[in-house]
Order: C-alpha cells, then structure tokens, then sequence
C-alpha cells in the first residue's frame, strides 16, 4: 500500500491496523518491552503522579501501563489503530479500566481535559509535511497545559528513512526546534539507540518542549 501520512484518518487506520495485524506485537519494529528513555523523560518533567497524561500514538505499548504500576492514574492514550488499542487493552485485562483509550487521529484530536504530559514516541516523525505539523501542534497547543511538558521521540538524522512503509521526517535539535518555536521551546534533547526485535538498531533522538516565555 503506497500512502504518505497525509491520508485520511480512515486509510490511516487500515494502514496501521494491517501493521498491527501483520505480526505479533513483539515482533513489530518500534516494540520495545521496558520504555527506558521515556519513562527517563518522564521523571524528569517532575509531575506528580496524579497528573493527566498522554500518550499520542501510543498504539500498544508498555508505556500505559508502566506508568500505572507506577502510580500515576489520569493516563491517556490516543491512537489511529484500534487494532493496536484493543491489544494493549487485553493485555492489560482487568487493569486496563483506568486507562482512557481513544481511537482517533492525533492530527484532529481535541480534549476537554488539559495534559500536564504528552508523550509521543515515533509517531511526530510521520508528520512529513508542513500541513500535518501543523495540525499536529495545533492540536498539542489544544490539549496541553498552560504548564505542561511535551516529550517527543524521533528517528534522529542517522536513523531509518522509513517505517512501517511510510517515509519520516528525521530530527535533530536546531532542526525540531525550528518546526515547535514560536509556540514551544526546547528545555531538553539526547540520542538513544532502539534495538528492535529483528536484531538492528534505530537512532532516535528525544527531546522535551514546554510553552515559550
Ligand atoms: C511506530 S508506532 C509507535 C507506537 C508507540 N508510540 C510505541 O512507541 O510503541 C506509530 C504509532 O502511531 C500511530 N499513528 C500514526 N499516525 C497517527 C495519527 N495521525 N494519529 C494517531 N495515531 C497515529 C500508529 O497507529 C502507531 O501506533
């Protein structure tokens, strides 16, 4: 299937949900089984634990989940695929309830309640023309908090070109921080590598945004 990020919610849900219904989810190439880097993040930003977060194309990962082991309760995920929503949510079972789940594209994606965190790993990079950035912030500056942190995981400038059959935008500091600025500021940035299932590794470059001034 030949299709850029740009397509309508309705094709980008068939697109990843053939992704997710392609193989197992450990098997998928973004799988990781301990969020290390964002968890790290995470921490960082300081929120309390009963503070509203977001995962925004949190599809199945652990993430949901490893914050609510560790105590945090207002947690958010919104993803595209409710293939990759369903899996988290059945692995989770019984404790899946206090998780929101909504299945929805990110790029309209508005809510009442405001975010002290959004959280975004691997998925800003599919965002490859200006008309989606521009959806994509506006709708963090929607739903994030006057005082709220933005933590975004990339492919860095040395990692893939590609994923999951879509092209990416790649990042490094001066070149994210030229896409969020005026609205947002850069506070933090590190690389990481991601070993994925197949055995290869992806750099990744993380970075962490408040509101400017
Ligand atoms: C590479 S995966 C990363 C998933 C997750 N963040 C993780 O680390 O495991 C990209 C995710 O973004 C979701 N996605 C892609 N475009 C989206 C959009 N416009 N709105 C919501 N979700 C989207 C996909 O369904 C998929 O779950």
């Amino acid at each position: 299937m030949s299709l850029d990020n740009s397509c309508e919610p309705d094709e980008l849900r068939q697109h990843w949900d053939a992704k997710y219904h392609a193989a197992p989810f450990e098997r998928l190439s973004w799988y990781q089984s301990h969020p290390q880097e964002s968890l790290r993040l995470v921490e960082a930003t300081g929120i309390a634990r009963d503070a509203p977060v977001i995962d925004a194309g949190g599809g199945a990962s652990i993430l949901a989940e490893t914050l609510l082991n560790l105590g945090y309760t207002d947690v958010t995920v919104v993803d595209c695929s409710q293939a990759a929503l369903d899996e988290a949510r059945e692995r989770l079972g019984a404790s899946a309830s206090p998780v929101s789940w909504v299945q929805g594209d990110i790029r309209s994606f508005r809510s009442a309640k405001k975010f002290r965190l959004w959280h975004d790993r691997a998925v800003f990079h599919f965002m490859t023309s200006e008309d989606d950035r521009r959806r994509y912030l506006a709708s963090l500056d929607a739903c994030l908090a006057a005082d709220g942190a933005a933590i975004i995981g990339t492919f860095a400038l040395d990692g893939p070109e590609r994923c999951s059959g879509l092209a990416v935008q790649r990042y490094n500091a001066e070149l994210i921080s030229g896409v969020f600025a005026p609205r947002f500021e850069l506070v933090s940035a590190c690389d990481a590598q991601h070993l994925t299932p197949g055995g290869s590794t992806q750099a990744f470059a993380w970075f962490t945004f408040r509101r400017s001034g």
